[in-house]
């Protein structure tokens, strides 16, 4: 998969930007502010139909203007697909693909993969659980559409559920009503715990095999699934032992007014070496381990979708070391790849790489000969 060229207006501090990119490698050098960020966020916004910056949608438009558009031609093999979204201040978004307007961001993830590596990454690592189960979420909705719609049932039961739990009903009317909606949290909640599981155990081979090779086998990385449900893939043996555990826990729960039990409080122990790298790992170390589920998240896709994701590495490309580079480098030759570095400097290990620079000023872009880093 390539984008072969895109268009955005109005979209931050882009007026009307028209850029093709190379079917490669794309690095893209300003100082900061000048909308390098602004720009993946653009790419993004086609892949996913959100924003991965964690600020309202309609910041995207244009402070002085009412209306933000982004358009991309993508390349799928010999198939060409063009996809747009179109921000209003005052309407809800709109989403078309091949000029046919789509309903959801769930039909625009089918048409342009994504994978987007910046230094908020590292909250991967270091942060609480629920950023752990946000990436989950995200990576399998990326290639299992119906996880999402099991994902929403689920998180509306268990909304109800602690409506109950946070309500003056007497405990016996809590109990009755705690019957039904227990089986329906059980329903959509086994189906998250089991894919999930499947999702980890692809994830860990793939990310344990390229973090070797990166670390040259000095590091052995181990990515596993903390539930407080059971790990285990029988749906029967799942909703049998989680709604034991959600009785067991029921008096509990009615006196805490919330839910304890289910994959809304589940987690992802990420360790190198047997040590937890949340609190054990070094800065570089959990670089290097977001790295490597990265680049897992590409080759899963790959498997998954059958063809490779865009690739976006925004700032994080100068902060790794030379070996680190080199290796990413090497494994990004079927890639599209859109690199952004503040200082020509950075990518001086990409000489030789076939390539577009672009320099990008305050909302301009503007093609760099290959001289540009030939002084360094
Ligand atoms: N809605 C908007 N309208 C106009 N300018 C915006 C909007 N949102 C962000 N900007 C501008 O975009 C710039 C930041 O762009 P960004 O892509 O984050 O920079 P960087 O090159 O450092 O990645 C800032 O100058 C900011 O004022
Ligand atoms: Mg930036």
């Amino acid at each position: 998969m390539k984008i072969k060229d895109i268009r955005l207006i109005n979209f931050r501090n882009y007026f009307n930007l028209n850029i093709t990119l190379n079917e490669k490698l794309n690095i893209l050098i300003g100082q900061n502010a000048q909308g390098k960020t602004n720009f993946l966020e653009s790419i993004y916004m086609c892949g996913t139909g959100r924003t991965f910056r964690a600020n309202n949608e309609k910041d995207i438009i244009n402070l002085s203007k009412k209306q933000a558009y982004v358009g991309a031609n993508i390349k799928i093999d010999n198939f060409n697909r063009f996809i747009e979204v179109k921000l209003d201040r005052d309407n809800p978004k709109t989403m078309r693909i091949n000029k046919n307007p789509i309903e959801n961001n769930k039909e625009l993830s089918s048409g342009l993969n994504v994978v987007v590596f910046s230094p908020d990454d590292l909250s991967l690592i270091k942060e609480g659980p629920s950023k752990r189960r946000d990436y989950l979420n995200r990576e399998i909705y990326q290639i299992n559409p119906l996880y999402n719609y099991n994902l929403r049932k689920y998180e509306k039961v268990l909304y109800q559920r602690n409506n109950i739990l946070k309500s003056n009903r007497p405990d016996r009317e809590k109990k009755d009503l705690l019957e039904v909606f227990d089986l329906q949290l059980v329903k959509y909640g086994v189906y998250l715990i089991k894919e999930r599981i499947i999702y980890i155990e692809k994830l860990n081979i793939i990310a344990n095999n390229i973090h070797k090779k990166i670390t040259e086998s000095k590091e052995d990385l181990f990515i596993e699934y903390s539930c407080n449900v059971e790990n285990s893939k029988d749906l029967s043996y799942l909703e049998k032992t989680y709604l034991e555990k959600l009785i067991l826990n029921r008096e509990k729960d009615i006196f805490n007014r919330t839910t304890s039990m289910g994959p809304h409080r589940d987690d992802m122990i990420i360790s190198v070496n047997g040590n937890d790298l949340r609190t054990f790992g070094s800065q570089g170390q959990q670089r290097t381990t977001v790295l490597s589920m990265k680049l897992s998240e590409v080759e899963l896709i790959k498997t998954e979708m059958g063809t490779y994701p865009i690739l976006l590495l925004d700032d994080v490309f100068s902060e790794l070391d030379k070996s680190r580079r080199k290796y990413l480098i090497e494994s990004l030759k079927n890639i599209q790849t859109i690199i952004t570095v503040t200082d020509a400097i950075d990518i001086r290990e990409l000489r030789d790489i076939e390539k577009t620079i672009f320099t990008v000023k305050n909302g301009f872009f503007k093609i760099e000969e290959e001289g540009i880093i030939d002084d360094y």
